[in-house]
């Protein structure tokens, strides 16, 4: 009988010894900052669905950068909020657009942080789909010249690394060639390769102003029922030239996360997204949880499940508990 010879409460009995034997750890280095900017001067715009964030202009989404970067944050991930939209999202390729004049603006002013740049048009389009409709339904190859031209628009304004959202086929090949043949062989792409068409989005609708105004993302965003469907979309993200690849919500689909990571082998990024943050949030603020606590288990269970990088809006909460 090995009990008592094994006692598995031995290595539990105090903090010290919990902490020599911890298997998962969690540091600023993992996380990346998801921050929504928009026109103005002085603007700072609660989203009410989002305690704790805001829609920001240039000037204070830079002391934001400033903040986190104190904080040993080492990026952001930036989504933009145009002035106006239209059918193929124009504003979202401009040379001097909401994204682009935010990156040389942190660029200036911030210069050990990477900023990611989120590329799809559903915060640029007045129909909210992340990309150009033809006969009712996203089209694939049309939508591609789209955010080719919006991740060329947002690497010359220095951006170090984008981040395609849109889930279009080929589009990380595309994307890759459009950038080569530019000279920017050296701009790293973080695929949102398993993106489910998920719920837990919402609360991201309001702050992006990115709602769909018809139908949903299912025709091209995964089914949340499919496990091998995201290995295939990690693997061909991969052979398109992905050196990161992103599970995206985080939460609700840790063993795609874990599996993905066993599968690829290449650097994980996870989507802490915003109806994660916001139940914490809510469920904090009624006293129902104890809200830091939460925030910490649910960041580590994400780490421990295979990810190497979390985006999450905890991430200023999160580095000052570490
Ligand atoms: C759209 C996009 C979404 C998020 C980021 N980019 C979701 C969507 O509207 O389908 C979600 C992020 C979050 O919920 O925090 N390309
Ligand atoms: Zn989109």
């Amino acid at each position: 009988m090995i009990y008592p010879i094994t006692r598995m409460r031995r290595l539990r009995q105090n903090e010290t010894m919990r902490r020599m034997v911890r298997e998962t750890r969690l540091s600023a280095d993992d996380l990346i900052y998801p921050l929504f900017v928009c026109p103005g001067d002085n603007v700072k715009n609660p989203v009410n669905s989002m305690p704790g964030q805001f829609q920001l202009s240039i000037d204070n989404l830079v002391k934001e950068c400033s903040e986190a970067e104190s904080f040993g944050i080492p990026a952001v991930l930036l989504f933009g909020i145009p002035e106006k939209k239209d059918p193929v999202g124009s504003e979202g390729i401009k040379e001097d657009g909401i994204v682009q004049n935010a990156v040389k603006a942190i660029k200036e002013n911030c210069k050990d942080l990477l900023v990611i740049t989120d590329v799809c048009m559903c915060e640029y389009t007045s129909h909210g789909h992340c990309g150009e409709i033809v006969d009712g339904d996203v089209h694939n190859d049309k939508s591609l010249g789209h955010l080719g031209a919006m991740a060329l628009s947002h690497v010359k304004a220095g951006a170090d690394m984008v981040a395609p959202s849109d889930m279009m086929d080929g589009r990380i090949g595309y994307i890759r060639e459009v950038l080569d043949a530019e000279g920017f062989e050296n701009t790293p792409i973080m695929a949102y390769s398993a993106k489910f068409a998920s719920a837990y989005y919402g609360p991201f609708r309001e702050a992006a102003e990115s709602a769909p105004q018809f139908g949903d993302r299912k025709s091209y965003q995964m089914d949340p029922a499919n496990i091998n469907e995201a290995l295939r979309e990690a693997d061909l993200d991969m052979d398109e030239g992905a050196d990161i690849v992103m599970v995206k919500p985080a939460l609700p689909y840790l063993d795609v996360i874990t599996k993905v990571k066993e599968d690829t082998g290449i650097p994980v990024a996870a989507y802490n997204v915003s109806g994660e943050y916001s139940m914490i949030k809510a469920a904090g603020a009624n006293g129902w949880i104890d809200e830091d606590k939460v925030m910490m288990e649910t960041l580590l269970s994400i780490k421990r499940a295979g990810a190497d990088l979390i985006l999450t809006y905890f991430a200023k909460d999160a580095v000052k508990l570490l």
